[in-house]
């Protein structure tokens, strides 16, 4: 009796405690469960909230990345492709070493500095990027670039381009760049447009030949931007062509206009029906110091709109301006971001209509300030000082989302 009972009670202990254990066993593995659950969610949670952590952290799930950060296809923001340094071309810096250039004025060209910057440490620009003095011609850069575009919710690329085999004073060619660029644009689903500078010998015609050039060989890629199944191109300084020039060509080549969206530079207000008349689509304003020019005065937009009338005017915003690192003369241009205060303002101007075109000036013109990319904090000397943003790195990442979002 008594055996029985004590062996009766062992077995019941020994079941509780089992039972015991078992709880506590699953509580570790629910609690465990659980932390990684929720560190999931964190992390997928910062990215849709475009986090510095985002940034850092790769992704291991880019599809989910790209779908928790949204962006629009109608906010086109330029892109330079124009910088190198030693590593990635032969040896050379680009664009970070550009030289102070002279006054406009002769009289007034002695009473400034005309020696190059002197990279790493000495750049042709007042911020100082986080990822350094780079290279375009490194897939890491491209990748962290279109990440950083991706977070910023822009859609579309404009792409700084010359024809194959040349290039601005201070880079060299990067034609041979586009289809990198365009395979890692598509890589976060962004799309890519062009932005046709001033090139040497620039006619119409050729730029006509060049727009078709584009076409055949970008035309077909997945991350082409199209606009109503046409290419997109932007003409900076147009005006440099006359107006009659450019009527001639188009309506000579009128295949090109069945292919193709061309937007004209103005500067004025009235510059629009010149554009009209040319046969221009639409019209720009790129830049991003505020009353530079009429067309990049923010309070202007609205009426500009009307003035343009037959053709969308496509405004650019910007952050802010300064160019004294390479135009030491031009101080005047120069405007403060006012802690971002400037670009929201930019915003708050433009006109209404939720699908309209905007352009953003700049991802990456570090030269004139302009960029919204990441910059650093750093002091080289008591000479060199560059100028930082006012929350962190990433501050003009965030707020592009934000207003874009909330616009
Ligand atoms: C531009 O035109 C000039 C004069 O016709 C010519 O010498 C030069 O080679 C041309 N440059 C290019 C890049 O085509
Ligand atoms: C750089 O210099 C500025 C102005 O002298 C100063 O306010 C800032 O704290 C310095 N920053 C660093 C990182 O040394």
């Amino acid at each position: 009796m008594w055996q029985v009972y004590t062996r009766r009670r062992r077995i019941r202990w020994l079941a509780i405690g089992f039972i015991l254990i078992l709880i506590v066993w699953c509580f570790i593995l629910y609690k465990s469960l659980n932390i990684t659950y929720e560190k999931d969610i964190s992390h997928s949670h910062s990215s849709s909230l475009t986090s510095v952590s985002s940034f850092l952290y790769e992704i291991d799930n880019l599809d989910l990345f790209i779908k928790q950060t949204p962006v629009k296809y109608n906010y086109h923001i330029f892109y330079y492709p124009w910088y190198g340094n030693p590593e990635y071309d032969a040896g050379q810096y680009f664009h970070w070493n550009h030289r102070r250039l002279a006054h406009w004025n002769r009289e007034k060209v002695s009473n400034y500095p005309q020696n190059p910057h002197e990279p790493p440490d000495d750049i042709g620009s007042n911020f100082y990027p986080l990822l350094g003095p780079y290279s375009s011609r490194s897939p890491t850069i491209l990748d962290k670039h279109m990440r950083m575009i991706r977070m910023s919710g822009a859609g579309t690329l404009s792409v700084s381009w010359y024809p194959p085999g040349m290039a601005d004073d201070a880079g060299h060619p990067w034609n041979d760049l586009m289809p990198l660029l365009l395979d890692t644009a598509e890589k976060y689903k962004l799309k890519i447009c062009f932005h046709i500078e001033p090139y040497q010998n620039r006619t119409a015609d050729n730029v006509i030949y060049w727009s078709d050039y584009i076409l055949r060989q970008y035309g077909s890629h997945s991350a082409f931007y199209r606009y109503k199944e046409k290419g997109f191109f932007y003409i900076y300084d147009s005006y440099r062509i006359s107006a009659d020039e450019w009527y001639q060509k188009f309506l000579s080549n009128n295949k090109i206009k069945q292919q193709a969206f061309f937007v004209g530079l103005i500067l004025k207000s009235n510059d629009c029906q010149q554009l009209v008349s040319s046969g221009f689509d639409a019209a720009y304003s790129y830049f991003a110091a505020n009353g530079f020019t009429e067309a990049s005065t923010s309070q202007r937009w609205s009426s500009i709109v009307g003035i343009c009338k037959s053709i969308p005017f496509i405004p650019s915003i910007g952050p802010g301006y300064i160019d004294t690192n390479i135009r030491p003369w031009n101080g005047e241009t120069t405007r403060s971001r006012q802690n971002g205060n400037y670009y929201k303002q930019m915003f708050k101007d433009l006109p209404k209509g939720n699908d309209k075109i905007v352009t953003i000036t700049s991802f990456n013109e570090w030269h004139e300030g302009t960029q919204i990319e990441p910059a650093i904090e750093k002091n080289v000397s008591k000479n060199i000082i560059y100028e930082s943003y006012h929350q962190g790195p990433f501050t003009y990442i965030y707020l592009t989302r934000e207003l874009i979002f909330t616009t």
